[in-house]
């Protein structure tokens, strides 16, 4: 059984390079493979017009990174892999966090304060060319994320920061609303190494000192070639420490494999072959998925209809999802039982199920409805355990689980609104 829903994005605002593949491409196509994780990746082009204003770039760094990571082995019939903007109820589900999210709170999102920041030391206004996009970020993400209830997010440091946010958006909307999402965590991979790029500085866009992952054999080897090293001579012994070049290889190579360039280095390699060695073993693992993301990027329709496919299987989730949000916060159709205006909405909008201890020590649960109705009352378990897996039948199973649940059932309310509670969670697979 799947139990862990894994959920991250890619901005499509650029083109793949070695750093992308090696510290997000390549470990995350890894862990997709297991078979214990639920895994969600898509491609965040709603984020890309943030920062992007050419169309022709957007729609082109679409194309590369979704046949980028089908080349590297993202397989779209185990995973869900999908376009944002294929998915209308993101967009939705953004203005309903909006609502629940604190103006200041954004104020104090990194990105947003390093332009503010800038300006103010340039003697501008704080706000000057802040678009509103920017601001808004951390809740365009935080959607992303609820949308689909992901327990983890592989992310790069840079991105802790919205990960919380997105937490603290999905503990707001809780409180007002009742339980309707799970709190996500950020997973950073410690053990993924950040790789150097041309000029020795982290691999990155910003610095322009990237090597593409997929440009032609010649390309790659001439990119590697004008990679920074220092001017030691053939013969001379080199230090791997803040080599570039050797971390490149590192990142590609076995154990053994780097411990031989280790011994080179030590002899006095030259740094031309030292480049071609670093060359080869790239290009070994490259090729392969180099020649299938030729093909695919001739291929644009069979992009679009995978992605297409994805975007089925997400809205499957998303649809009935934010139907039940659109009800939880009170955008309901008007021939629905209209509750007094002056009850709140908190925590009534949706059935719910409370588990608690009592003074006996006991585990209890009880089952209300979206009017504050008890519907159903636990006798003790044993165990917190015990009483959660019994709402965990009742939620996937619904009225089949009472039969086998009688002995630990004090209470049990109206049959039919019982039934329709019950319902509720199934339809929404909320577990
Ligand atoms: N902001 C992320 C980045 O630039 C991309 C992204 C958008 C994302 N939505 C997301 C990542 C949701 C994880 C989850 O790297």
């Amino acid at each position: 059984m799947k139990t862990q829903r894994v959920l991250t994005g890619i901005t499509t605002s650029g083109t793949p390079h070695l750093g992308n593949y090696v510290g997000a491409i390549r470990p995350t196509v890894r862990a997709s493979r297991l078979a214990e994780v639920e895994s969600f990746y898509f491609l965040a082009d709603y984020h890309a017009l943030i920062k992007v204003g050419e169309p022709a770039r957007v729609q082109r760094s679409t194309l590369e990174i979704a046949a980028t990571w089908l080349a590297c082995g993202l397989d779209p019939e185990r995973v869900t892999f999908y376009r944002q903007s294929d998915i209308p109820e993101i967009p939705e589900l953004t203005w309903l966090l909006t609502c629940v999210t604190g103006k200041g709170v954004l104020n104090r999102a990194h990105a947003y304060k390093a332009s503010v920041d800038k300006n103010n030391a340039a003697g501008e206004d704080p706000d000057a060319g802040v678009t509103a996009g920017l601001f808004m970020y951390p809740v365009l993400m935080a959607a992303d994320i609820l949308m689909f209830n992901a327990h983890q997010v592989p992310v790069g440091r840079d991105q802790i920061q919205h990960i919380e946010m997105a937490r603290d958006m999905a503990a707001s909307f809780n409180h007002l609303y009742g339980e309707h999402f799970t709190l996500p965590e950020a997973a950073i991979e410690d053990h993924v190494a950040t790789l150097p790029g041309l000029d020795g500085r982290k691999m990155s866009k910003s610095y322009d000192n990237t090597i593409p992952l997929f440009v032609p054999r010649e390309q790659l080897r001439k990119l590697i070639m004008g990679i920074l090293t220092d001017s030691r001579a053939p013969g001379e012994p080199k230090t791997t420490e803040g080599s570039a070049l050797f971390q490149l290889y590192q990142a590609f190579a076995s154990a053994d494999e780097t411990a031989a360039l280790a011994q080179a280095y030590a002899d006095g390699i030259a740094w031309g072959d030292a480049k071609q060695m670093l060359f080869e073993r790239l290009d070994h693992e490259i090729a392969p998925l180099r020649e299938v993301y030729d093909q695919l990027i001739q291929d644009p329709a069979r992009i679009e209809k995978t992605l297409k496919a994805g975007a089925d299987k997400a809205r499957a989730i998303a649809t009935p999802f934010t139907a039940r949000l659109r009800e939880a916060v009170g955008l309901r159709r008007l021939d629905s039982t209209v509750t007094s205006a002056t009850t709140r909405a908190t925590k009534t909008a949706a059935p719910a199920f409370k588990q608690y201890r009592e003074k006996d020590g006991l585990f209890y649960f009880k089952l209300v409805d979206a009017g504050g109705e008890l519907l159903l009352q636990s006798t003790g378990f044993a165990s917190g355990k015990a009483a959660a897996q019994a709402i965990a039948q009742l939620q996937q199973q619904g009225r089949e689980a009472l039969a086998g649940l009688q002995a630990h059932l004090a209470h049990q309310g109206d049959a039919g609104a019982l039934d329709q509670a019950l319902q509720h969670f199934m339809a929404t697979g909320k577990v």
